[in-house]
């Protein structure tokens, strides 16, 4: 089953840590969460969640599924963990450290969801340059891979249209070739769950899950 969406031999045995983040509001990183955990589950992998988020959002959807995914704990035999975190970068742990410190340092994949426009960019650059900085203090070896999401992206849009490239480059991250458009379903799923996306709209997904595991 796991051959369907291109999983190494390690990654079937090993949780896969998806780490979602930037301190900036409202970018997507919980529709972000529910997509793929979503995506995953629907290609036959076991899905974790964390939700690091106060306001619980990713939890208590969970909780209003027919079938609510595991927390935390659980997916030590291997699968997927998806982590949401809320828009902030000062927040502490029981232990008194850095919550997005220790985040980024534990996490296999890193994905920065960004929106498109010249102030949300700038809202994105101090979680950018954190990612950055946190993975330098680790051995090359043990670090995750970074990347930027582009979400709520409207193609037929100028800011749409335009070559994403150097936004990336100015975020300091590569980005991701998947991109997720600006959807209503995307928005809806936290009534319809998966189910209430189809087509296109489901498609994009699961590459961007493919993606983000090969
Ligand atoms: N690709 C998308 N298409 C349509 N709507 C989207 C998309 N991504 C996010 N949204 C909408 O944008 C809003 C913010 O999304 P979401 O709550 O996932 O962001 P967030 O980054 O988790 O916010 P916060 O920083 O408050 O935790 C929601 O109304 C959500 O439905
Ligand atoms: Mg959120």
């Amino acid at each position: 089953m796991f051959l369907d969406i291109g999983l190494s031999y390690l990654e079937v045995f090993f949780l896969v840590r998806i780490l979602i983040c930037n301190q900036k509001g409202g970018t997507g990183k919980t529709r972000t969460c529910m997509l793929l955990a979503s995506a995953l589950r629907a290609v036959g992998k076991s899905v974790v969640l964390e939700d690091h988020d106060p306001q619980q959002s990713l939890a208590t959807w969970s909780q209003s599924l027919p079938e609510p995914f595991l927390f935390e704990g659980n997916a030590e035999e291997g699968g997927f963990l998806v982590i949401d975190t809320p828009p902030r970068l000062d927040l502490t742990d029981h232990t008194g450290r850095n919550l997005l410190t220790r985040l980024v340092q534990g996490a296999d994949r890193i994905l920065l969801v960004a929106e498109l426009g010249g102030l949300e960019l700038a809202a994105a650059k101090p979680m950018a340059d954190f990612i950055q900085h946190t993975l330098a203090e680790i051995p090359a070896d043990q670090r995750g891979r970074a990347f930027v999401l582009w979400n709520k992206i409207q193609a037929r849009t100028k800011e749409g249209k335009q070559d994403l490239a150097p936004l990336a480059e100015y975020l300091g991250l590569p980005a991701l070739r998947t991109t997720l458009p600006f959807l209503h379903p995307y928005h809806t799923i936290q009534y319809t769950g998966w189910a209430g996306i189809t087509g296109e709209a489901r498609a994009r997904v699961l590459d961007l899950a493919l993606e983000i595991v090969a």
